[in-house]
């Protein structure tokens, strides 16, 4: 959480910094500040609250200098206010932080015993007072940065900056992501590409214990204990243009219209449209840069993927949050087509329950930004136990990305809305298709089921746009669904994780009480909460769970639940059950998730958008969550 930029160049810092700043506020909004160069020393400007607090602050603020740092941050020691709010400052020393300093209580009883006076609550401040006392004895900040990383643990992204040095930005990281975009003219350093992007269209990747030094514009980049290294850099695959909300009142519900055009995009690499076969295009498994997916030759790393697959005995998916859901759907359809076990699992709670990890597993990490701490965790784990891994990331390079054997991609664009919405239908495609190639690999689909299968997903981007029309009925409805006390989600089978998603939705958006269950489970404990406050919606669509699924809803509106019901096509039964029913396209049982996914999404972004949410940036949330 938290983002970080770093500015040295030609321009004025105090825009590139407010733009960078900008870029990265999903990553977190509880305050922002900014500390730049003003011929004579380096001044702080900080708010509290969204960067449009800062911006206020800054509006008539001018700086002489060309060197800057600046950070929007989330939350970890001390509350959400001014004097916690980064950059930190002791003596001529001043920095921003991404992460959380885990030795925080010793480093901060050292110090305290030792006679320094804390400004603030945070374990970044602590921070600062260590790399000051280490460039009072070295006089120069690139040294006294690789003298101070021995004393700190934990996960952390730092961007320095020493009053004695104005020319001069210094940078490592054990954890959290960092990017060096430079030219001629300018570097800037950031917490991600999004940040870089209006500037330069190429950047390299700072790996943890390695240090860049920026002085003028010369880069120079050093392992933790002073070695210079050699770094590449690679070309930004997002445009800026991404970044633009087009018109829509905010990026979210940009992203659920972009959702047909997301699963296009993310099955169209691995489908040959010309006999509706699957062939995983450039996973890349055994190769040991991500850098070099593209150039791989087609066949002969399909050849190896299918190797490396046809000896999977087991698949372990693990996740957090919709990516978790994303993964539940997974599951169903894995086990399904491939006839393979697997099983899902939380990555916060499969990392620390000693997971038992056979021969011959594979493990999936699903992860939109890649960079999730615990998701990552997971990857590094398993890899330690000898399990084959496997990503599905949306974030090219991102941490996750480049640690795990195997690649697969959302290929979903920028993902900026904190809640998300077109990565899991990405995510939900390419499980889908990821199934088929198994099932084929593993002899357990014929090639006509392939086909069959393979059709159903490549026919999914255009019945979505016909989902997309309940925009306006949610919009409308939704001045009513504000009012009631709380909602439940269900379905059956490959359903069930969207009711577990739709809750979440809810809950991230409008701050609502929601609970996602599997129907078969409300008569174990859930029936209880029903009663006319409660919204019940219920995925029925018209599979093999259709029967079952009608009973639940009998036995919920028997309650006196207050039903809205996803079925399949015209359905009078489902109409005279229901408060509103939702028609939705015809199609086959494996993805009517994808297509569930949207009415969900609308109902929790339009019920928060009525009770005048800010949908984009929820309540103490954070898109990247790089902190456990
Ligand atoms: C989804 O709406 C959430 N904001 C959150 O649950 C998210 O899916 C989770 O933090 C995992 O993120 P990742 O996919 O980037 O790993």
């Amino acid at each position: 959480m938290c983002g970080i930029v770093g500015y040295l160049g030609d321009k004025d810092p105090k825009d590139v910094l407010l733009g960078g700043l900008k870029r990265l506020e999903y990553r977190g909004y509880d305050s922002a500040g900014v500390a730049i160069h003003d011929g004579t020393t380096f001044k702080r400007v900080r708010a509290s609250g969204k960067l449009s607090a800062l911006e206020e602050k800054l509006s008539n603020e001018s700086f002489s200098g060309r060197i800057g740092i600046g950070h929007t941050r989330w939350a970890t020691h001390g509350e959400p206010s001014e004097r916690n709010a980064h950059p930190h400052k002791v003596g001529p020393v001043t920095l921003v932080h991404n992460g959380i300093i885990e030795n925080f209580h010793e480093i901060k009883e050292d110090l305290k015993s030792r006679g320094a006076q804390l400004a603030s609550d945070t374990d970044t401040e602590l921070v600062a007072h260590l790399l000051n006392e280490e460039y009072q004895v070295t006089k120069d900040l690139r040294k006294a940065v690789e003298r101070l990383i021995p004393l700190i643990r934990g996960a952390y992204s730092i961007v320095a900056v020493s009053e004695d040095q104005p020319n001069k930005l210094v940078a490592f990281k054990e954890g959290p992501p960092l990017v060096v975009g430079s030219s001629r003219k300018e570097v800037i350093i950031a917490s991600d590409v999004q940040a870089i992007l209006d500037h330069v269209q190429e950047v390299v990747y700072l790996e943890d214990d390695e240090v860049v030094e920026v002085d003028g514009t010369d880069v120079k980049f050093f392992s933790a204990n002073g070695f210079p290294i050699r770094k590449e850099s690679v070309k930004i695959s997002w445009s800026a243009d991404q970044m633009e909300k087009h018109g829509y009142k905010n990026f979210m519900l940009k992203e659920i219209f972009e959702q047909p055009r997301a699963v296009a995009a993310a099955i169209d690499p691995h489908i040959d449209l010309n006999n509706y076969r699957v062939a995983l295009n450039r996973v890349g498994f055994g190769v040991d840069s991500v850098e070099k997916l593209d150039s791989l030759n087609f066949e002969d790393d399909l050849k190896n993927t299918i190797e490396k697959l046809s000896g999977i005995e087991r698949i372990f998916i693990v996740a957090c949050g919709t990516s978790f859901y994303a993964g539940m759907v997974g599951e169903y359809l894995l086990e399904s087509f491939a006839e393979i076990p697997v099983e899902v699992d939380i990555a916060s709670e499969f990392r620390y329950r000693d997971p038992v990890i056979p021969k011959n597993s594979l493990v999936i990490v699903v992860s939109q930004s890649g960079e999730t701490a615990d998701s990552l965790a997971v990857l590094r784990q398993v890899k330690e136990l000898g399990a084959l891994t496997l990503s599905i990331c949306n974030v090219k390079r991102s941490s996750i990305d480049r640690e795990s054997d195997g690649h697969l991609y959302m290929n979903a664009g920028v993902e900026i809305g904190v809640a998300s919405t077109k990565a899991f239908v990405s995510t939900l495609s390419v499980f889908h298709l990821f199934s088929v190639f198994l099932g084929r690999v593993r002899g357990k689909l014929t090639e006509a089921q392939e086909q069959e299968y393979t059709q159903s997903l490549v026919a999914v981007p255009s019945l979505m746009e016909s989902v997309l029309v309940y925009d306006n009925f949610f919009a409308e409805v939704a001045k009513t669904l504000k009012t009631f006390r709380g909602f439940l989600y269900m379905g059956r089978g490959v359903n069930y994780p969207i009711a577990m998603e739709g809750a979440l939705k809810l809950k991230e958006l409008a701050y609502m009480h929601a609970e996602g269950y599997a129907a078969g489970e409300m008569k174990h404990g859930p029936l209880a909460l029903i009663d006319d406050r409660m919204i019940v919606m219920m995925m029925v669509p018209s599979d093999k769970h259709y029967e079952k699924s009608v009973s639940n809803l009998q036995e919920a509106k028997a309650r006196g639940g207050v039903v809205i019901s996803l079925g399949t096509g015209e359905n009078t039964e489902l109409k005279e059950m229901s408060e509103h029913y939702l028609s939705l396209p015809k199609a086959h049982w494996s993805v009517n998730p994808i297509l569930e996914a949207i009415p969900v999404q609308l109902l929790a972004y339009h019920v928060a958008d009525a009770l005048g949410h800010d949908v984009d940036q929820p309540r103490n949330l954070a898109k990247s969550v790089t902190v456990e």
